[in-house]
């Protein structure tokens, strides 16, 4: 098969671990004879000194014309003392909403070879295997008005959580169908004690839940749902919430797996394309020290393989090497246990690619 997939490195560790996941991706296609055609994109920080805008039209033309995007990490503290408008994150929420990414699906599962990498104990997160359903195109992220208010400096300000039925209906619709495809269960995290447009998004969840008799719901408010997720994550099959909820949710999901460097996620739009990137930031503290987990980006490629390609052995085939280079023990920094000597950015991609290219079983 021919693909064309636009790429978008980003800042920071983004470049870094785009580097190995296109890598990945080569290797796959030399594997299963498919080619895939990989045109690159300015985003973020780097847009900004490039071309004076965090996404430029050109990126934007770039994605729609493409089967599916790969995306890094924004953002750095280059940028931080920039006007909103003009930060690296507005890149991100703007190709988001451009391409009408609605649902952001961000997997999170134990992997038993790091198992001693989480500070969670090995009974609370042994078979952890949920995925998190975040709206990614509405909520406090998208309201207004918003930091506009303060344009001339005043003491006050306003964010605004603002969501038509419509889009919650889209988002909770997914959830369910994908909880008919798993382990049948929808948990819907809201603070409808507070929020009104939460108590809106209850009454969705039920009308929805009423299309999947199959699938059970719960609703869960966000303080309780962030202490139940380290406390007894097991109990978790489909999570889904608003924008901002689910940002916050999935990191802390992250640690069941033990980094927010093993985290991918995919973003679904409609009629496509969708996009892919780690749920990790440009991770500064760490930026060029070829120390960063390449994998969180490998596991976002897989997850492009298999939703926008329909490529599922492909996408088998790089999950079932990630496994295998973590069960043989190599590890970067961020899930290194005591006393052992990590592997660097690199020398994990390498591995990787070894073994999907070594590896008989997989064909
Ligand atoms: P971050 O996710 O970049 O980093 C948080 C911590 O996790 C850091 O200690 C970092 O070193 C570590 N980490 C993250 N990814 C890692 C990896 N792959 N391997 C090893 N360690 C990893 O979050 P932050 O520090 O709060 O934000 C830094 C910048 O990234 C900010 O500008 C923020 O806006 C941006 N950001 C961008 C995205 C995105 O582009 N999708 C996501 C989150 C944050
Ligand atoms: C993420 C990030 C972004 C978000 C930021 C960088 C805008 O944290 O993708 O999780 O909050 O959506
Ligand atoms: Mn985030």
């Amino acid at each position: 098969m021919k693909k064309r997939i636009a790429v978008l490195p980003g800042d920071g560790i983004g470049k870094e671990v785009t580097k190995g996941a296109i890598e990945v991706l080569q290797a796959v296609g030399e594997r299963f004879g498919h080619q895939f055609y990989f045109q690159y994109g300015l985003i973020g920080g780097e847009a900004i000194d490039a071309v004076g805008s965090p996404l430029p039209n050109e990126t934007i033309e770039l994605c729609k014309q493409s089967d599916a995007i790969l995306l890094g990490a924004v953002g750095g503290p280059k940028w931080e003392s920039q006007p909103t408008h003009l930060r690296p994150e507005r890149g991100l929420l703007k190709i988001r909403k451009e391409l009408s990414l609605y649902a952001n699906l961000r997997p999170t599962s134990y992997y038993a070879s790091l198992a001693e990498s989480s500070p969670l104990r090995k009974e609370v997160i042994e078979g952890v295997d949920m995925v998190m359903v975040r709206e990614l195109t509405g909520g406090l992220y998208f309201g207004k008005p918003s930091e506009r208010t303060r344009k001339n400096g005043e003491d006050e300000v306003v964010d605004t959580l603002y969501y038509k039925r419509a889009e919650m209906e889209r988002v909770i619709k997914l959830a369910f169908q994908l909880a008919k495809e798993r382990k049948g269960k929808v948990t819907s995290v809201d603070k409808a004690n507070v929020l009104e447009s939460s108590r809106m998004w209850r009454e969705v969840a039920e009308s929805v839940a009423k299309e999947y008799p199959a699938v059970e719901l719960e609703h869960m408010l966000v303080d309780n749902a962030a202490m139940q997720m380290i406390k007894k994550p097991k109990r978790f099959d489909v999570v889904v919430t608003e924008n901002m909820f689910g940002d916050i949710l999935s990191d802390e999901a992250s640690v069941l797996t033990g980094s927010l460097g093993m985290l991918p996620s995919a973003s679904l739009s409609e009629d496509g394309p969708y996009l892919y990137e780690p749920i990790h930031g440009s991770a500064p503290d760490i930026e060029g020290e070829n120390t960063a987990n390449p994998l969180a980006m490998i596991l976002s490629a897989a997850m492009m393989l298999r939703l926008s390609f329909s490529m599922h052995e492909e996408a088998e085939a790089v999950e079932q090497a990630v496994n295998q280079v973590l069960e043989a023990g190599y590890r970067t920094k961020d899930i290194m246990t005591f006393g052992k000597k990590p592997v660097t950015t690199k020398e994990m991609v390498e591995e990787v690619k070894a073994t999907l290219m070594d590896n008989e079983a997989i064909m």
